[in-house]
């Protein structure tokens, strides 16, 4: 492939990593023409109209500046195949939900469809380059298909994790702390990095870029989430312990960051991480140290997982055992569905399973977001006809009338409520339950509220002072 033919790099999946990744390439690169293309039509058009279908800060203000200038949202996939030479594949890769691996292994069926796309349509050769998480060695896997073709297409496929965390997207892609990019060892593998590389040149620094082998790049993306999700099951693991004691786990975390050779990101105790990676990709690290019989290994890295649905469960826990060992028919207000603040994604969210186990213990489970209200509905579809959940527009209807709060979502806005006429509004006694520790407990209790939060027992603290 001659590097000046590349002018149009098209990329299939509008989603999450997808959009922002080819917006900021867009936005650095003005030569290229760039082209976004996804088999949900109504996704499409909603990129390409006033509401877009995703809140990631800074992404409108790119959109607009681009949108129709080098970037194009298209429904043609098959048109948009044959004028690219690069594609990027950034469809979903969900946790296979049947057959074997199912609860583990990727369900890699979306992108095996856009390898068969892509044979269908494609004229010439093409440099395929992978951007979803992908577990280990499904390169090959896509390689092979793409190989498969029979008009004599040769594919160079290439692996480029993406490490952006929503929320902070637009600015994680424009400063990242490296970009990867995976090839074959091979002369034309080497040389199709090279091609990839000159793109990121546009704006990160080539020191920040990094060629490695395929399987290199593709297992790095599965160890660093690991890894940072290793990091928060840790220190909710010591929330536990601060509970029972008469430690504080911020004290604690802030203590333990401040060590140089840990360092302080990623130790804020929680009710647990979400988000549409982490657990898929411990999971997939687990069945991959299965696979070859790692068992040990297996078992140490799925220990992660299972820390994370005990701490949803001892918030939930805590919440009845507080509130005289009952919620039924108790109003509860659920603040923050989204899986983090600034986003109004909700894969995973905590407050899934938190909502799910109030629902089952017959609780009046009242939810608002500021961004996240729309999935939080799709999330709970199996309970729209439950009279026992109900969705506001804003924090304070949520809250009237309810015998607790709930955090679940770190929102800016949740640390500015009026608390003194929440209160008012409550039924008493009245309940703060913090699963984000972002509230001024000392202030609320003094309101009068009944306050709990992660990883210190604050009646105890008081004892003690
Ligand atoms: C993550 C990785 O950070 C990113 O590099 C990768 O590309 C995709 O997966 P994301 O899922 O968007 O990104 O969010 P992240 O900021 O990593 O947070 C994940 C979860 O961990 C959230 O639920 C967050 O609230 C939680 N978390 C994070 C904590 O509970 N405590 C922390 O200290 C940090
Ligand atoms: P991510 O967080 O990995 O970006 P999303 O679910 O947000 O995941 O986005 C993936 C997108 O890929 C979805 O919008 C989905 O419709 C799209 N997609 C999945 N399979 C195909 C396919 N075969 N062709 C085109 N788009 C696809």
């Amino acid at each position: 492939m001659v590097e000046n033919q590349i002018k149009t790099i098209l990329c299939i999946g509008a989603g999450y990593v997808g959009t922002p990744t080819m917006a900021v390439i867009a936005d650095n690169c003005p030569e290229y023409k760039i082209i976004v293309v996804d088999k949900n039509i109504d996704k499409i058009r909603a990129w390409n109209s006033d509401s877009l279908p995703i809140y990631e800060p800074g992404l409108e203000d790119i959109i607009k500046r681009r949108r129709n200038k080098n970037l194009f949202f298209s429904e043609d996939i098959a048109t948009s195949i044959k004028e690219a030479s690069i594609i990027f594949v950034s469809v979903n890769t969900p946790t296979k939900k049947f057959g074997l691996g199912a609860g583990m292994a990727s369900d890699l069926q979306f992108i095996e469809l856009v390898a068969r796309d892509i044979i269908k349509y494609a004229q010439e050769d093409k440099l395929v380059i992978e951007k979803s998480t992908l577990p280990v060695k499904t390169a090959e896997a896509l390689s092979r298909v793409l190989h498969s073709n029979d008009k004599g297409l040769k594919f160079e496929v290439l692996s480029n994790p993406e490490f952006l965390a929503e929320g902070t997207a637009i600015n994680d892609l424009q400063h990242p702390d490296r970009v990867l990019i995976g090839s074959m060892k091979t002369e034309s593998g080497i040389e199709s990095a090279k091609i990839l590389r000159n793109i990121y040149t546009h704006w990160v620094p080539t020191e920040k870029i990094k060629l490695t082998n395929l399987w290199s790049s593709e297992l790095s993306k599965l160890v660093a989430n690991a890894m940072l999700a290793q990091r928060v099951s840790s220190i909710n693991s010591i929330s536990a312990l601060c509970e029972k004691t008469n430690a504080d786990v911020e004290e604690v975390s802030h203590a333990v960051g401040m060590d140089s050779r840990i360092g302080s990101k990623f130790l804020n105790t929680s009710v647990g991480f979400g988000g549409s990676c982490f657990k898929k990709d411990i999971l997939n690290l687990v069945y991959i140290c299965r696979y070859y019989g790692l068992n040990e290994v297996a078992d140490y890295w799925e220990q992660v997982v299972i820390i994370n649905e005990y701490q949803q469960n001892r918030f939930v826990n805590k919440v009845i055992d507080k509130m005289f060992n009952t919620v039924v028919d108790k109003k509860i207000a659920v603040l923050g569905f989204a899986f983090k603040a600034n986003t109004g994604d909700t894969r995973e969210s905590p407050a899934i399973t938190v909502t799910k186990m109030l629902l089952k213990e017959r609780a009046d489970v009242a939810i608002y977001d500021p961004k996240a209200i729309e999935n939080a509905k799709l999330d709970l579809a199996d309970y729209s006809q439950s009279n026992n959940l109900h969705f506001y527009n804003n924090a304070e209807d949520a809250i009237k009338d309810s015998h607790a709060i709930l955090v679940l979502t770190a929102w800016d806005e949740f640390k500015e409520l009026d608390f003194e006429e929440a209160y008012r509004t409550m039924k008493k006694p009245s309940f703060i339950f913090d699963g984000c520790n972002i509230l001024q407990h000392e202030q609320l209790k003094n309101l009068g509220f009944n306050v709990n939060c992660i990883g210190k027992n604050l009646d105890r603290l008081k004892d003690d002072e």
